[in-house]
């Protein structure tokens, strides 16, 4: 009677006791041809709007804010830690009003413009090409420039490129060393146009594909050029077939893909005054990624099997209701543990697609959507986000560890998203890094991590949590979410158990 009432319990609970923790396995053995995790997928954006630049990057070496040729000193320690690798300019939507030369030669000869996607405030030109190109090389970042297509000429964009990188005598190279800069820069990213189908000048995909190739024919190659087409909006896959079916390939390198994850365009949610509802929609968005991801590259397969043009994620993040009291051009939001449930998990999508995902760029980089660094005056605070991008920096450029889990869910109102998230990579130093989430807002995760290939003597690592997903760091209490030290990883013949709480970002080191 006892055995089949142990049998009885057995059967019914066993379901639930297999799902009891999750396994992971990780092989170390990973034999594809190119299965680097390219460190462009942790790249940036920056915008003229809002106070990115203005106010944000770029204070004017006047400023009694400390700069270096007036870029705030502060951002640069803050980039090069975090390990900026690139970082795309001047837009965006502005890209495809934005005339290069006015931001060039003496200031005070530079023309004021009107931002007239962004709040309609005039710009007086202080920051333009030779700033932002000598920014990147303070910042150790490659440059990632995006060409006006919609009210722009192919003259003029071509022109930019010889402005930029040329060494031969030319009209071009010749005005950019009357501006002071002798060498040309080292740029290899140029995007052709921004978001064609919509603000970049509302084209059909066809008349866009026929821009492209004659804007391309004339910006020229080179070893170093890497053109980026303007992609698809998240789920427009007739726009990724028909750009890769009509543009030869010989004239593209990238193909670009913008989602962000916004619960509705007309129903937004405050950044850090969000309900649970509001937090499995906002998550639901983000982890659509993994769907998009698979579904533009299986397109981009059938007509590149070896995959040689990469997709690029040029514009991805959370986007919410501006801060009470700004400016709703300027799209300045607070930045809370919603967001690093978003980058960890996000990323981690990006290592594991590595194959064809081989540039990102989080939108945006200074006090815009999901900032990792925001400014008032001389304060600066790193967001939860900037902490993910940092404690992740150890899988840039490292070779792509395959992994296989089935995860627990994290349950709401009937519905249920995977509550786990986990990429995995080894450095050139052998060392293995595997980054782990949690988004479950209330439930400690149990998880068996396997490896198949090899073992390790030590694990450490560090985590990123907070009581709340919506808590955050202010300007009062900058320091309120940091990374700490990770004790809670066991090794145990071979393999890895550890609880992973709420809430939590995890980047484990295996030696
Ligand atoms: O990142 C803000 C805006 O979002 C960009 O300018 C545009 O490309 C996108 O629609």
């Amino acid at each position: 009677m006892k055995a089949k009432l142990l049998i009885l319990l057995a059967l019914v609970l066993g379901p639930f006791m297999l799902r009891a923790q999750t396994e992971v396995n990780i092989d170390l053995t990973n034999t594809a041809a190119d299965p680097t995790i390219s460190k462009y997928i942790y790249s940036h954006f920056a915008e003229h709007l809002g106070h990115c630049i203005y106010g944000g990057f770029y204070v004017g070496d006047t400023s009694k804010i400390p700069n270096t040729a007036g870029v705030r000193n502060d951002i640069i320690a803050a980039l090069r830690k975090m390990k900026i690798p690139a970082l795309r300019w001047p837009g965006g939507c502005f890209a495809d009003t934005y005339h290069w030369k006015d931001g060039i030669g003496p200031k005070d000869k530079r023309p004021a413009i009107v931002n007239k996607w962004w709040g309609g405030v005039t710009e007086d030109n202080s920051f333009g090409t030779n700033e932002f190109l000598n920014m990147c090389e303070l910042l150790g970042a490659d440059p990632y420039l995006s060409g006006n297509v919609g009210s722009g000429t192919v003259q003029e964009l071509a022109d930019w490129v010889q402005y930029t990188t040329s060494d031969n005598k030319n009209p071009m190279s010749d005005l950019r060393k009357a501006n002071g800069r002798d060498k040309p820069w080292n740029i290899g990213f140029w995007g052709i146009g921004n978001e064609a189908w919509g603000c970049g000048g509302n084209m059909t995909a066809e008349y866009y594909s026929n821009e492209f190739r004659k804007y391309s024919t004339f910006m020229g190659s080179g070893p170093k050029m890497f053109r980026v087409a303007s992609g698809a909006s998240s789920d427009d896959y007739n726009w990724t077939e028909t750009l890769m079916k009509n543009i030869p390939h010989s004239l593209i390198e990238g193909i670009a893909l913008h989602h962000y994850a916004v619960i509705d365009w007309n129903r937004k949610s405050s950044a850090t005054n969000f309900t649970e509802d509001q937090y499995f929609e906002s998550m639901q968005r983000a982890l659509l990624m993994d769907t998009l991801v698979t579904k533009h590259s299986a397109i981009m397969d059938k007509y590149d099997p070896k995959k040689k043009i990469a997709l690029v994620v040029d514009e991805w993040g959370g986007w919410y209701d501006v801060e009470q009291g700004t400016n709703p051009g300027f799209l300045f939001q607070q930045n809370s543990m919603r967001d690093a449930m978003i980058a960890g998990a996000t990323l981690n999508i990006f290592n594991n697609h590595c194959d064809r995902v081989r540039m990102a760029n989080l939108a945006q980089c200074v006090n815009v959507l999901q900032a990792v660094i925001l400014t008032n005056g001389p304060k600066l605070i790193l967001t939860p986000t900037y902490h993910v991008m940092e404690m992740y920096n150890v899988h840039q450029d490292a070779t792509m560890l395959p992994v296989k889990f089935d995860t627990e869910y994290y349950e709401h109102n009937g519905h249920k998203l995977p509550a786990i998230s986990v990429s995995a990579s080894k450095d050139k130093d052998g060392i293995v890094h595997v980054s782990i989430v949690n988004i479950d807002p209330e439930k400690t995760h149990k998880l068996s991590l396997h490896f198949n290939g090899g073992s390790f003597k030590t694990v450490g690592g560090r985590i990123l949590t907070s009581a709340k997903v919506q808590d955050y760091n202010s300007f009062q209490n900058p320091d309120k979410i940091k990374p700490e030290q990770f004790d809670g990883a066991r090794l145990s013949g071979g393999d890895v158990s550890l609880m992973l709480p709420h809430t939590s970002v995890v980047v484990l080191a295996l030696k």
